[in-house]
């Protein structure tokens, strides 16, 4: 038995643009293990978004296969992509995407209550670690960019997933802004042995990941 949390055998996606064809990932293998951390970078447009959107479900691929914690997606239907994101799986973004009517508490408690959860210990502990505690009952809106990513990563590890999916999540920040997220997603990553695969434009918050990979004509590059 593996210990393959992500596996991707010979993806590909293309778009088509019009009547114009557009090969974006081709032919693509990767592994991630338990634990694996992975810094992805590429240029802009080289298709890293559209490969945590097809790990994610959010995208379907055009041919390949994959696997998720040992078990082949190809037979998946919707329930199955659902039930593998409210369960295995934590996504933060570049623009936090938080719900934005609710307060911080509920933010982080949203995820938990889709697996039948409540606030637990662990919650307590993310907000302890996250510098949450004063920010509770305060509407994310008015929070600085900063305090809305440092909700966004709890909300992404409150219900402890297997796999965190990170696209940018610092670019948004001022570069101490960044460095304070990155530590404190690094810190409960490796308490959780959560596997990660962030996409980061950036050397410094690359240096916190174990793997640097490359995305590049439709391929990873290690
Ligand atoms: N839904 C879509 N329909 C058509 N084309 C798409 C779609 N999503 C992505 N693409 C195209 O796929 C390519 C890769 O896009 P993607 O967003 O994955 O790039 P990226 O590496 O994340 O770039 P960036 O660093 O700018 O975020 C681009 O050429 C983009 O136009
Ligand atoms: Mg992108």
């Amino acid at each position: 038995m593996s210990h393959a949390i992500v596996e991707l055998n010979k993806l590909a996606k293309a778009f088509m643009d019009g009547d114009q064809h557009h090969q974006v990932l081709d032919d693509l293998d990767f592994t991630l293990n338990k634990a694996d951390s992975v810094a992805l970078t590429g240029a802009s447009g080289c298709g890293k978004s559209t490969l945590l959107n097809l790990i994610a479900g959010f995208e379907s691929a055009t041919t390949g296969e994959i696997k998720l914690l040992d078990h082949s997606t190809q037979q998946w239907t919707d329930k199955d992509w659902s039930q593998f994101r409210h369960q295995q799986l934590g996504v933060v973004f570049q623009q936090f995407n938080l719900l934005t009517p609710i307060d911080v508490r509920h933010n982080i408690v949203f995820p938990l209550s889709l697996n039948g959860k409540k606030w637990n210990d662990w919650c307590d502990h993310l907000v302890n670690v996250l510098g949450l505690k004063e920010l509770l009952s305060r509407h994310v809106q008015s929070l600085s960019g900063g305090q809305q990513q440092r909700v966004a990563i709890a909300r992404a590890l409150a219900h402890q997933p297997a796999l965190l999916l990170a696209d940018e999540p610092t670019g948004n920040l001022d570069q101490q802004a960044s460095i304070e997220v990155m530590d404190l997603m690094t810190k409960l990553t490796t308490e959780l042995q959560t596997t990660v695969l962030m996409v980061t434009h950036s050397e410094e918050c690359a240096n916190y990941m174990q793997r640097r990979c490359h995305v590049k004509q439709g391929k990873i590059h290690e």
